[in-house]
């Protein structure tokens, strides 16, 4: 690339394949479509829409209910283009060229590449050997590399592991570093950090509607933090960068949380189900919070997958591949662990 800056050449441009054929396991998205009553509301909205106008720039509508819904007021709210988008935001508000962001290891690519792009310098904190979270390794990590950032993914991608809240109160306590707590994942162990942000100046948490919520499409994720933090981002973000079907949409999925229960309790039904039946088949797969599981799978099995339009991710990890299956229907997860079973 010609006019690639100095500091990004090597860089690639980042792809994910567009899969709309087969069983698709790669991306930690929901299998299922939104619920008709949020369609219902969506289709009735889109009558009122002035699409000649720009939309609220401020999103206001939408904070408001998103702050309802915690408890909080809309000053402690950010909408962003999906959780990606805000993950940009504060690597670019925040980060000088050279500054230390502290990172799980393994975690979420997107962390150390927005690192890069910004200046940064990932440091990681690598996990335990059954990818538990170690948490002397990232306080160290702290210690000694005094970060301007620290990013702290829980449930975490691509391991599914969980940081206990204790942990991440330590954590939050032990530096002035702004902390991100990534929790796009959080609603599949029915659990939150949110309530932390009262407590921490530093603390800010990221939520997504891409996963549990069925929303991938509509590209949305929101922060929560003290005023000043949420300024970070509306500081560097585009004025009009949330459009207004997705302020729309984004808003009736808030609202109606509650028709998402049985989709967690199916979620944590069928990862147990899905890690029983490949802990019987020997396989090394590891315990999850989330809608994902962490495996290691031959080569073997990863081609007959893919031969049967079964779409997996494969990661390596200290120079061992492993791979990361989504939970999806009761029928896929059938089809995915009948290849499993026949090639392992
Ligand atoms: C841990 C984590 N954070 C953030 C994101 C970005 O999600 P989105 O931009 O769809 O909100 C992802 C997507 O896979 C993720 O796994």
């Amino acid at each position: 690339m010609k006019y690639l800056r100095k500091e990004l050449q090597g860089m690639v441009p980042y792809e994910a394949p567009y899969i709309t054929d087969g069983i698709i396991l790669n991306a930690n998205e929901s299998p299922f479509q939104l619920p008709n009553e949020i369609i219902e509301k969506f289709n009735d909205e889109l009558k009122k829409v002035n699409f000649n106008r720009y939309p609220d720039m401020t999103s206001a509508a939408l904070k408001d209910s998103i702050a309802h819904a915690y408890g909080i007021s809309r000053e402690n709210v950010a909408c962003g283009v999906g959780s990606d988008e805000l993950l940009q935001c504060l690597f670019n508000a925040v980060c000088d060229k050279g500054d230390k962001v502290v990172v799980m290891n393994p975690s979420f690519s997107m962390y150390a590449e927005y690192a890069k792009i910004y200046g940064a310098i990932p440091v990681h904190a690598d996990a335990n050997a059954d990818f538990s979270f170690n948490l002397d390794n990232m306080l160290r990590a702290i210690k000694d590399n005094n970060p301007k950032m620290v990013v702290i993914c829980s449930p975490n991608n691509p391991t599914g592991i969980v940081v206990d809240r204790e942990d991440i109160k330590k954590i939050v306590s032990s530096t002035d570093a702004l902390i991100i707590l990534d929790e796009a994942y959080g609603e599949f162990d029915d659990k939150t950090n949110v309530d932390l942000i009262n407590e921490y100046d530093n603390l800010m948490v990221l939520k997504t509607l891409s996963k549990l919520y069925s929303g991938a499409a509509i590209r949305f994720g929101y922060a929560l933090s003290k005023k000043d933090n949420i300024d970070l981002i509306d500081t560097v973000r585009s004025p009009y960068n949330v459009n207004v079907l997705t302020q729309t949409m984004a808003r009736i999925i808030i609202e109606n949380k509650d028709l998402y229960k049985s989709r967690i309790e199916y979620f944590k039904e069928e990862r147990l189900h899905v890690y029983n039946e490949l802990k019987n088949m020997g396989i090394e797969v590891y315990p999850s919070h989330v809608n994902f599981l962490w495996m290691v799978l031959s080569e073997k099995v990863a081609d007959e997958l893919l031969r049967n339009k079964i779409y997996i991710r494969t990661m390596k990890f200290n120079g061992k591949v492993y791979r990361r299956v989504s939970i999806g229907t009761k029928e896929e997860n059938i089809k995915f662990l009948k290849v499993v079973r026949d090639n392992a």
